[in-house]
């Protein structure tokens, strides 16, 4: 019996996980940014799937949806992760998280299994800071924690995150208090792909996770002097672009061969941007990521002083504003214990493993104890439209969810 149930919602969860890519703010490729048209279908259409899982849905004032299962009063479990995506994203990092727990729901509900905790499914607004560069606008709006700095973030436009909020709230956004007391959840539990190679190279499904990467993110920028490209002799100029493709190099010989640290630049813009000017201006994004805190702290500072000593001698001016510096998070023992039980009782035994990518489980970690399950993808990669999750393995950690919930129950209540 429990089987077929099984069989079914992957079979579902595939098809959900297919309609809701197609759901996008750019034609062809998978985009959906922080409060953008897209994440507003996107919201509608997953909220639709949760009313159709009995959940009660609602939308925050920072464009969380949430679904909730169970009455008001009773000690609550999270499970949910992001809706938003990286731009030309792939299918499963973030809804994963949101729409597996619903599956899991499904079945228990066949099942007849109640549970004496409420759950919420949450899809988190903003994880990846696509649009603004500074990641966790969603889980810091729910657990109250959305500040100023937040509220200053500029995209590339100049739009500030406040400003949209106030459109949003047809006036004067006011940050939320946090959704929840502390004492009233028993935890956050993420389902995610693991974006890397270790669960391949073991052969299993799904792991645990434990702990997340600190990560600083930073808005670099040269400033020179733009000029005529056909009449300023090559000693003559202070070419802010040609300084920033140095500060890229330089970023990544920093980070090579120092284990798990890893620096990127992943977006550049060069100012004016025409082929005949020199330029004036060049804006990079930084993100600098290691398990330890310390050493990302250390290569961080090297890598600025390198940009300073590249202005230095191209006479053009570096300038920084870190918009985002999260610590490394580890996940409680004990929720993580159960669910490695889970994992174990799937497939035999329950791998361990740290994550170099960031999660809401970083800040909603300030709220409740967090437990994050990986799930086995392609190459581990991710980021990229070719992500891929065999459904064998959706329907490993479909099983996993489904054994999770009611063995916290069991845990829960004992
Ligand atoms: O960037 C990250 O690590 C995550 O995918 N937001
Ligand atoms: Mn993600
Ligand atoms: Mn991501």
């Amino acid at each position: 019996m429990q089987g077929k149930l099984l069989a079914s919602a992957t079979r579902t969860l595939v098809a959900r996980l297919d309609e809701l890519a197609r759901v996008t703010d750019e034609a062809g490729v998978t985009t959906r940014t922080f409060l953008s048209p897209a994440m507003a279908r996107a919201n509608a259409l997953v909220g639709s799937w949760m009313r159709e899982s009995a959940l009660d849905v609602r939308e925050d004032t920072v464009g969380n949806l949430v679904g909730r299962l169970g009455g008001p009063g009773r000690r609550t479990l999270l499970l949910g992760s992001h809706l938003d995506t990286v731009r030309d994203a792939g299918r499963f990092d973030g809804p994963l998280g949101v729409l597996l727990p619903l599956a899991a729901l499904d079945v228990l509900r066949a099942q007849g299994v109640t549970l004496p905790f409420a759950v919420e499914v949450v899809g988190f607004s903003d994880e990846e800071g696509v649009r603004f560069s500074s990641a966790y606008l969603g889980s810091k709006g729910f657990v109250g924690r959305l500040g100023a700095v937040d509220l200053a973030q500029r995209d590339p436009d100049g739009v500030t995150v406040g400003d949209v909020l106030n459109t949003r709230a047809g006036g004067t956004f006011v940050p939320p208090q946090a959704a929840h007391r502390a004492r009233d959840l028993i935890g956050y539990v993420e389902v995610h792909i693991e974006q890397g190679p270790v669960l391949e190279a073991a052969g299993l499904a799904a792991g645990v996770v434990s702990a997340i990467a600190g990560q600083t993110r930073a808005k670099v920028t040269f400033t020179g002097k733009a000029g005529h490209a056909g009449t300023t002799p090559m000693g003559l100029r202070q070419d802010a672009l040609a300084a920033a493709a140095e500060f890229v190099l330089a970023a990544e010989r920093l980070a090579q061969g120092k284990g798990p640290l890893v620096a990127t630049v992943g977006r550049i813009t060069a100012l004016p941007g025409a082929a005949n000017v020199i330029p004036g201006r060049a804006e990079l994004t930084l993100d600098v990521r290691h398990p330890q805190d310390a050493k990302r702290r250390a290569a961080f500072a090297r890598i600025l002083a390198a940009g300073r000593q590249i202005g230095r001698r191209r006479r053009v001016k570096f300038g920084v504003e870190v918009t985002q510096d999260n610590g490394a998070e580890a996940c409680s023992p004990e929720l993580t214990k159960v669910l490695a039980q889970s994992v174990k009782a799937s497939q035999g035994r329950a791998l361990s493993l740290p994550s170099g990518a960031g999660h809401d489980g970083v800040i909603m970690a300030t709220l409740a104890p967090i437990a994050m399950l990986f799930v086995r993808c392609r190459d581990g990669l991710s980021h990229h439209p070719d992500e891929y999750v065999a459904p064998k393995d959706l329907g490993a950690a479909l099983e996993i969810m489904v054994d999770f919930l009611p063995r916290l129950a069991a845990r829960s209540s004992s």
